[in-house]
């Protein structure tokens, strides 16, 4: 009969504790590219990408102006918080919608299981990337200065943040500052 080898009394009897590694959650206003730097720090980090619109969109079945216009606001947010966990999957990138971090709840869950980042842009550089968006439910047919109120009202939870980068760059050069804050 054999045995297997001992192995060092440091190891035997040390127990491992591994804490969950945190994911990365981008968040922003929209237009400030959180799924498409998302996906590229995903891709040059090898690890899972999470996008929570397309998540919900997945969830219901429909887009998300038709999930807005059928079934209303409200109905959103309540898939958005219930996917949430799922998108801040340990280890993974997760792009988050605009509007999640406003919820307390769902703020309290990005801050407890991810390193947080605010993809910051001026309101300028946002409207002139999002102003003439037709697939944005919270722009298409507001007023320049209405959407302008709403990234007005989000931005202190934004500034929240654990780290900010500047977005206004070409997404390769936003996921390289990701990479290097984000121990993945
Ligand atoms: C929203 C932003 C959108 C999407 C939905 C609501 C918001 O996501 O979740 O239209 O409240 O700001 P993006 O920020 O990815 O455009």
């Amino acid at each position: 009969m054999s045995f297997p080898a001992a192995r060092p009394a440091s190891q035997a009897s040390e127990p491992i504790f591994r804490a969950p590694k945190k994911s990365l959650a981008l968040i922003g206003f929209m237009g400030s590219g959180k799924s498409v730097v998302g996906a590229l720090v995903a891709y040059r980090a090898r690890v899972p990408f999470r996008d929570l619109d397309f998540m919900i969109e997945n969830e219901a079945a429909m887009s998300i102006p038709e999930v807005f216009a059928r079934r209303g606001e409200a109905a959103f947010r309540s898939l958005e918080s219930r996917l949430l966990p799922d998108a801040l999957q340990s280890g993974a990138v997760a792009a988050l919608g605009g509007g999640t971090v406003m919820d307390d709840a769902n703020w309290q869950l990005i801050q407890q299981r991810s390193m947080s980042v605010y993809l910051e842009l001026s309101f300028e550089t946002i409207w002139e990337r999002i102003g003439r968006s037709e697939n944005r439910p919270l722009v298409a047919g507001r007023l320049r200065r209405e959407v302008a109120d709403l990234f007005e009202r989000r931005r202190p939870r934004y500034e929240e943040a654990a780290y900010r980068v500047d977005a206004d760059r070409s997404p390769d050069e936003v996921a390289t500052d990701l990479l290097a804050l984000w121990p993945g």
